[in-house]
């Protein structure tokens, strides 16, 4: 059977562990190469070190997604290298810690270091590469969250943001054959999630799922796979769950 991304090109943000790695090997299974991101040095090493022994073909890269200088380096040199982008992941985002508070803590610095990482980068990296993207005529997928439907904290309210700019990012990219999604995923195993979130808030969360089945960091990546594929190729300016049902319910208490 023909792999779906050979000779194809996919950037993924965030890619250090959990939902970045589950999207690499993905896609690295479809025989896309790989360009890799994160601010985490050492967990990028890791995981170039495991898919380069699985046999994938990919390049790492770390950049501060918060710093715009950064985020042009880093396309300027994927664009040298690289005439066409076919898939740009903005999946790297700040879900915990400071986040995660409610609106009263937080200072006007705060709050934009926040939407700077999970709302702000995601357009400007798509920008930096639109080139590249608008000659494969590629696609870019911005990984949302169920928490975008009731914003109670400053993450919903970066996710929601997220949304909009999603909605925003497809009218303005679809002139040049971009298309542009978000995928909002529920409680998703990773070990982000399992070590951040008290077992408490972990169990009341997925006991609002419709379906009593826990989440995977895969259930996302073959999404996106589907996503980005020309099997999609009538579908932007979407935000889809993937998260059991939760989609109206899933933080409220
Ligand atoms: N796991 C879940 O249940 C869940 C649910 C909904 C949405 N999400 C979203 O999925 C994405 C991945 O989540 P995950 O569970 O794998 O968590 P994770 O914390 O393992 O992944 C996020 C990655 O983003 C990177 N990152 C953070 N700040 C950065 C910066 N300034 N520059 C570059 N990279 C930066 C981190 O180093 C990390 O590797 C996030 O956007 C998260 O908000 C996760």
């Amino acid at each position: 059977m023909t792999k779906r991304f050979e000779n194809k090109v996919v950037a993924i943000t965030g890619a250090a562990g959990g939902m970045g790695l589950a999207f690499a090997r993905h896609f690295a299974a479809e025989g896309a190469a790989l360009i890799l991101t994160d601010v985490d040095k050492a967990g990028l090493v890791e995981t170039e070190a495991a898919l380069t022994k699985e046999g994938a073909r990919c390049s790492t890269h770390v950049v501060d997604l918060a710093v715009e200088n950064e985020i042009h380096k880093f396309a300027t040199e994927v664009a040298s290298q690289h005439e066409g982008m076919d898939v740009l992941i903005n999946n790297a985002g700040l879900a915990y810690g400071q986040v995660a508070f409610s609106f009263e803590s937080l200072t006007q610095a705060q709050w934009l270091k926040l939407l700077s990482v999970n709302t702000v980068a995601p357009l400007l990296l798509a920008q930096a590469l639109r080139a590249p993207l608008a000659r494969a005529k590629g696609v870019v997928l911005n990984v949302s969250s169920m928490a975008a439907n009731l914003p109670g904290t400053a993450y919903g309210v970066t996710k929601a943001a997220l949304n909009a700019m999603t909605y925003g990012m497809a009218s303005v990219f679809g002139a040049d054959g971009i298309r542009v999604n978000a995928i909002a995923p529920g409680l998703m195993e990773t070990p982000a999630a399992r070590d951040n979130l008290p077992a408490e808030t972990y169990q009341r969360i997925q006991s609002q799922q419709m379906l009593k089945v826990h989440g995977t960091a895969d259930d996302i990546a073959a999404l996106g796979v589907f996503l980005a594929s020309d099997e999609a190729r009538f579908i932007t300016c979407e935000i889809i769950s993937c998260d059991a049902g939760s989609r109206l319910r899933g933080w409220r208490g």
